[in-house]
């Protein structure tokens, strides 16, 4: 299903006649943003057709969406998204992380749910799409970006259980402050031992929605038990680590390796978790992606052999993670301060994101 080379989506702008003031916006930016609560004035729409491939590329006003409501993915789950950000730099321009990176993770995710792949480059123009009209939105505090969401929908109106034949691509855009609500301070873990996140064989590597409605129940389990987050063990055995709900998950041994659980096929290809690894390498770290097995997370802590644990992704940057809780266990200290290896590595991720430092790998791109 990948889209024949063709000529750039030409865009049709349409401006908001309903648009926020410069002092409504200024008080949603200046307030507490919190995660995914305050949307742009604007979206970014593609249509999509066997017949006519990408077509009518909109940037209109920010709204709801009319769909039939025979619609394959209100039915069968045919949807797939991204998440990525736009930094404002201390001289005011706006530039994103790795974009094609999520692109190609977007057109990964659309062959294992068959839906179409949209061109690299038109992601990343849909975003710099966004921003030529919301780019007042791109808020300056400290930690603050633009977190856009763009994703697919299957939108034929079609019961049979077959890919669809018309898709719909949609960028939407909210300001962001961090994702816990304690901000980057160590937060507690819980183990789902009941519930796998994805299945061998299954979409697990796929960005998409049906993966985060399984994950909903065991972390409704999680946050009863007071933790922010839920880890998920391998389907097959139960025995090594896979990732977070939302995020990658790394172990510093105390000898400074730095290790992750490999892509098994299930876990999601964080973009944030190749960086790092990256970074940490750069900074002459051992790193190992390899099987993990929650045994060695919980006797490496025990034990003081494993220093520090963090969590990361592109809402959750790096975050630490201070304790690990089961149904008979617990392990780590949540009081304890996060580690140094983390906070380096997360100093040097966000001073390459909001410009502070030379950006070696030429991982940024200006969006305006
Ligand atoms: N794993 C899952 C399940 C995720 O939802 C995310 C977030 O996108 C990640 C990992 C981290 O991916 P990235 O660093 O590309 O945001
Ligand atoms: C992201 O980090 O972009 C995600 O999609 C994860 C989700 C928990 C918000």
């Amino acid at each position: 299903m990948t889209a024949p080379a063709s000529a750039p989506l030409a865009y049709r702008v349409a401006l908001s006649d309903h648009a926020r003031s410069d002092a409504q916006r200024a008080a949603i930016l200046e307030g507490d943003l919190g995660f995914g609560r305050h949307f742009t004035d604007h979206m970014v729409a593609i249509q999509w057709d066997k017949a006519q491939g990408w077509h009518d590329a909109q940037v209109h006003a920010y709204g709801p969406l009319v769909l039939d409501p025979a619609a394959a993915v209100l039915h069968y789950g045919q949807e797939i998204f991204e998440g990525i950000k736009a930094y404002r730099h201390a001289d005011g321009s706006v530039w994103t992380f790795r974009p094609d990176a999520n692109g190609q993770r977007l057109q990964r995710s659309a062959a294992r749910l068959t839906l179409p792949q949209l061109p690299v480059a038109e992601f990343t123009e849909s975003l710099r799409q966004l921003i030529a009209v919301d780019h007042a939105w791109v808020p300056s505090a400290p930690e603050s970006s633009l977190y856009f969401r763009p994703f697919m929908i299957a939108t034929e109106a079609f019961l049979g259980v077959r890919p669809a034949q018309a898709a719909a691509y949609f960028v939407i855009a909210s300001p962001a402050g961090a994702y816990f609500a304690r901000g980057v301070a160590p937060v507690s873990i819980w183990l789902s031992e009941d519930y796998a996140r994805a299945a061998k064989g299954g979409t697990g590597a796929a960005k998409c929605g049906g993966n985060y409605a399984a994950s909903l129940l065991p972390q409704q389990e999680a946050h009863a038990q007071g933790c922010s987050q839920v880890l998920f063990l391998d389907p097959v055995e139960g025995r090594y680590l896979e990732e977070l709900g939302g995020m990658n998950v790394f172990l510093v041994h105390r000898d400074g390796r730095i290790v992750t659980p490999e892509l098994s096929g299930s876990i999601l290809e964080g973009i944030t978790r190749a960086s790092v690894l990256q970074l940490a390498r750069d900074r002459g770290l051992v790193v190992e992606e390899r099987k993990v097995s929650i045994d060695e997370w919980k006797q490496g802590v025990a034990a003081g052999d494993i220093t520090e644990v963090f969590a990361c992704g592109t809402a959750a940057v790096i975050t630490p993670i201070g304790e690990l809780k089961g149904r008979d266990f617990a392990v780590g200290d949540i009081h304890a301060p996060a580690g140094e290896v983390t906070m380096a590595i997360r100093r040097e991720l966000t001073d390459i994101q909001y410009g502070r430092v030379p950006d070696r790998h030429g991982w940024m791109a200006r969006l305006r």
